[in-house]
């Protein structure tokens, strides 16, 4: 006797001991079918009417009385159903597309699935400008107490017009998997999970309303981020790679996308500040099937570890349906399990370009660090000009200076190099110059008061240096003579 049959024998029988399903225990089962959030949950109701050509998409959550469990209606203005889709869009397996490999569905279980993962009781109401309101329902209890669902659509006893032509709504009664107590709570985390999942889809024009606000696209990359007049640039362009699928000869693009964001002047803001805009614990890749966000993490990194640094790089991995069998998508839509192949051939770029722009947000990091404790040099310096010639700039004006003191790794032969630009005098110290090691390596461990001051007459040094070097007396060589003095300081400080 196979274990369904012995199941079925013990189990309460819905329809018939022929079934591979025994239905009562199964809708039990079928709650914890791997929905970790309430949000993904959603996201596949979302999927559903962005296939039904929604452009509008309304989530309502409410309380019936303080102590009961909350209720989620998602309606949305899409093409809606007619009562024989309706009559299987609740059925596990039913569906209009099953194994489709072009859009967001595919598996034929979300909606049963992701409903019962959150609720114990769903109601599908549709309606066409053809066809009356219908409705459908699935009721755990009743199912798991041995009542045979029953999938016929009705005509809609509740009375309401519907405000579109043609849509659907489903209704999440009794929702005990949630434990959000304050529901504004749970509404503004829906507003992150889905902006962020769906940001294409409301870029490209549809709205989606949690409550009474609309949700803004949330893009971990984030691209279109101005803040203190700067924002994330591209370090490189996408590498694109083109794997065979099907046996007609068919290819489809995995599409891998890296941007770095600006380290300088965004790593000055405070981190309460960092955390809202999502820099802090933003690492890692999102990975985008269609459009729409199917996983997020540390992915394709081969051996290299999240340091915090990795929050100021971001990547972006999009692929089509096609290529599912390649990442190895779960039914839930929740995650990727890629492939061997797939991972190796990811991952053998990845890395390294992971590794690399770690090690440039460090640079960055530092010269951030350096050019905020150079600042008090700088101001030092400016605060001298009162008492020195004014040297006449460029354009000939003639004003007093300020300075910038900066740092960089450069590789030139001179210590340093100074550029004026209108009446701003920078300064930029090339950290791979020997002179560097032996002058900050002790300075930047000094913490005291003396030591501080210290630094500060080292700065001066140099920016006094700079300033003659651009002066009246300097002669056209003065570049000669600064590489000449660098390399006899190089020379020297081998000797410290
Ligand atoms: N909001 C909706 N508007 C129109 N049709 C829908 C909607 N939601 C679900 N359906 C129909 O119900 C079917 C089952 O949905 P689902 O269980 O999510 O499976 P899948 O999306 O993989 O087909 C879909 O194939 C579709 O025909
Ligand atoms: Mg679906």
């Amino acid at each position: 006797m196979t274990q369904t049959q012995t199941r079925a024998r013990t189990g309460r029988i819905v329809s018939g001991r022929s079934d591979l399903i025994v239905a009562a225990n199964f809708v039990q089962a079928a709650r914890d079918m791997g929905y970790i959030s309430v949000s993904s949950a959603i996201a596949e109701l979302v999927d559903n009417s962005i296939q039904a050509a929604a452009t509008r998409i309304t989530i309502s959550i409410s309380r019936p009385d303080e102590s009961a469990f909350p209720h989620i209606e998602i309606e949305d203005n899409g093409v809606g159903m007619d009562a024989t889709v309706l009559a299987t869009c609740l059925q596990f397996g039913g569906s209009t597309r099953f194994g489709d490999r072009t859009s967001l569905g595919r598996f034929g279980v979300g909606l049963p699935a992701a409903s019962l993962s959150q609720s114990r009781r769903v109601e599908v109401r549709s309606w066409r400008p053809d066809s009356p309101r219908l409705v459908v329902d699935l009721d755990l209890d009743s199912v798991t107490a041995g009542a045979s669902p029953n999938f016929t659509a009705i005509s809609d006893p509740v009375i309401s017009i519907p405000a579109t032509p043609s849509g659907t709504r489903v209704t999440w009664t009794a929702c005990d998997r949630i434990e959000y107590k304050r529901l504004r709570w749970l509404e503004r985390s829906l507003r992150r999970d889905l902006g962020r999942i769906f940001r294409d889809f409301i870029q490209a024009g549809v709205t989606l309303i949690v409550g009474t606000e609309e949700v803004t696209p949330n893009d971990p990359l984030m691209r279109e981020m101005v803040v203190q007049e700067a924002r994330p640039t591209m370090p490189m362009s996408d590498l694109i790679y083109e794997f065979a699928h099907g046996d007609q000869g068919c290819t489809s693009t995995v599409t891998v996308t890296f941007v770095e964001l600006p380290v300088d002047p965004w790593s000055l803001l405070d981190s309460k500040e960092k955390r809202s805009l999502g820099i802090i614990g933003g690492a890692g890749v999102s990975v985008m099937r269609a459009g729409r966000e199917i996983s997020t993490g540390w992915l394709f990194m081969g051996d290299k570890r999240k340091e915090n640094y990795d929050d100021w790089w971001r990547c972006e991995i999009r692929f089509d349906p096609e290529l599912d069998d390649l990442f190895g998508i779960s039914n839930t839509k929740q995650g990727i399990r890629p492939s061997q192949h797939l991972l190796e051939l990811l991952s053998m770029d990845i890395e390294p370009i992971a590794r690399l722009l770690n090690s440039r947000v460090r640079q960055s990091f530092e010269a951030a660090k350096f050019a905020a404790a150079a600042s008090n040099a700088c101001r030092a310096a400016a605060a001298a000009e009162s008492v020195l010639p004014i040297l006449p700039g460029p354009d000939t004006t003639a004003r007093p200076l300020t300075y910038a003191l900066r740092s960089e790794p450069r590789a030139g032969d001179a210590m340093f190099s100074a550029d004026r630009e209108g009446d701003v005098l920078t300064v930029t110290v090339d950290r791979d110059h020997a002179a560097f090691a032996a002058l900050y390596g002790p300075l930047q461990g000094m913490d005291s008061d003396d030591g501080k001051r210290l630094r500060k007459a080292v700065e001066l040094l140099i920016l006094s240096f700079a300033r003659t070097a651009i002066g009246p007396g300097a002669s056209e060589s003065h570049g000669g003579f600064l590489k000449d003095w660098s390399n006899v300081y190089a020379k020297m400080v081998q000797h410290l």
